[in-house]
């Protein structure tokens, strides 16, 4: 898979370029995933997201510092690992230290899923919302609610 044609930087490039452009990286993305109009120069979070793409590049901006083994979580006895080689298999594999009865990750239903909840707006059920010291932006949750409810894949 081309994973460049899927960057946010060349969609919103795509949108600059015109129609012409557009429509020849159709074509390319027609061989991939999919055509989108011409206007949709917005990322595409209205189709599948991709867990290794979009997901990790969340994790890695705003959880990685804090969810990894020297991590400010880990010292607090949180071992939540978000770093790209070990955050599928702590996701799925794993269990909460603060809700042991909740799974993080609940194939489908992003409303069950205890990730959901810690990065959801309102607060969480328990502990503080996620990221600590910072915030997610729409579009992000988005994003990580999406890829629960495509299936929890690991794409
Ligand atoms: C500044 C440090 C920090 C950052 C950044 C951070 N976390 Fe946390 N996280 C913690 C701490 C400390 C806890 C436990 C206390 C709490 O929940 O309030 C925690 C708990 C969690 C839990 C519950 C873990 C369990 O085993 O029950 C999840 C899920 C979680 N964080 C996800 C995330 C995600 C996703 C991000 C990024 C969007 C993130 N965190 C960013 C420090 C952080």
């Amino acid at each position: 898979m081309n994973q460049r044609a899927y960057s946010p930087n060349s969609w919103l490039e795509m949108g600059r370029l015109g129609a012409i452009t557009g429509g020849l990286a159709c074509l390319l993305l027609i061989m991939t995933a999919g055509c989108p109009l011409p206007t949709d120069t917005l990322p595409p979070t209205d189709g599948m997201v991709s867990y290794g793409r979009d997901v990790q590049a969340i994790f890695d901006a705003k959880c990685v510092s804090c969810h990894q083994p020297t991590g400010f979580a880990a010292l607090t006895g949180i071992p939540l690992d978000l770093r790209a080689e070990e955050s599928f298999a702590s996701l799925t594999d794993g269990a909460s230290v603060q809700r042991s009865d909740l799974p993080f990750v609940v194939a489908g239903d992003p409303e069950a899923s205890f990730l959901f909840d810690k990065v959801d707006t309102g607060s969480p059920i328990v502990g503080s919302q996620m990221p600590i010291g910072a915030s997610l932006t729409d579009a992000e949750r988005e994003i990580i609610r999406q890829w629960i409810a495509d299936g929890a894949m690991d794409n």
